[in-house]
Order: C-alpha cells, then structure tokens, then sequence
C-alpha cells in the first residue's frame, strides 16, 4: 500500500482544468496552495503529481491526500474523523 500524505482539507476543490495546461497536485498535504503542489514535499518521501490536461473539464480535486485515485476526489474523506485538529487546510465544501 503507497503511504498517503497529510490531510490538507477534509473536502475537494472544483477546480475548471484547462485543456493544455500542466497541474501538480499535491501528494503531501504540505503545501499552502492546496490542492496544488508548492514544493513544501522538498525533504520528504513524496513528490507532486504531474499531468499534462487534455480538454477542458471541472473536476473535485483531493485536499485530503486519502483518494485512491489520485489527484482526484473518490469520497475518501468521508471515511474521515472529522476531527477539526487534523485538518489543516481549505477545500471548498460540495455544492
Ligand atoms: S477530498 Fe480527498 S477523497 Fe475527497
């Protein structure tokens, strides 16, 4: 099993990827640009997720760093505690 980084947030972010773009996500939760990387994994054993986008979509990006699908949201922070003091981070709430 892939060690998972620190919960950043306990919701996604909708974040309108735009087609062409490159995106680094966030693996450590370290970052204070969630869900995107800040180079804060400088140091530790994860590095940021890169791709390249193709097309233009909105997608709920993890700030939880617990998806098993990676960079997005799969609902795994709903298995979260919950508890205020490991949440360190924003993520915008669902709509
Ligand atoms: S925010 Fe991480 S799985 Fe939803």
């Amino acid at each position: 099993m892939t060690k998972k980084g620190e919960v950043a947030g306990t919701s996604p972010t909708k974040v309108d990827l735009k087609d062409g773009e490159t995106y680094y996500w966030c693996a450590c939760g370290k970052s204070a640009k969630q869900p995107f990387c800040d180079g804060s994994h400088k140091g530790t054993e994860f590095m940021h997720l890169k791709w390249d986008q193709a097309g233009d979509e909105p997608r709920m990006l993890c700030n939880c760093k617990q998806t098993n699908n990676p960079p997005y949201c799969d609902g795994s922070h709903m298995k979260l505690s919950g508890d205020p003091a490991v949440a360190k981070g924003g993520g915008d709430d669902f709509d």
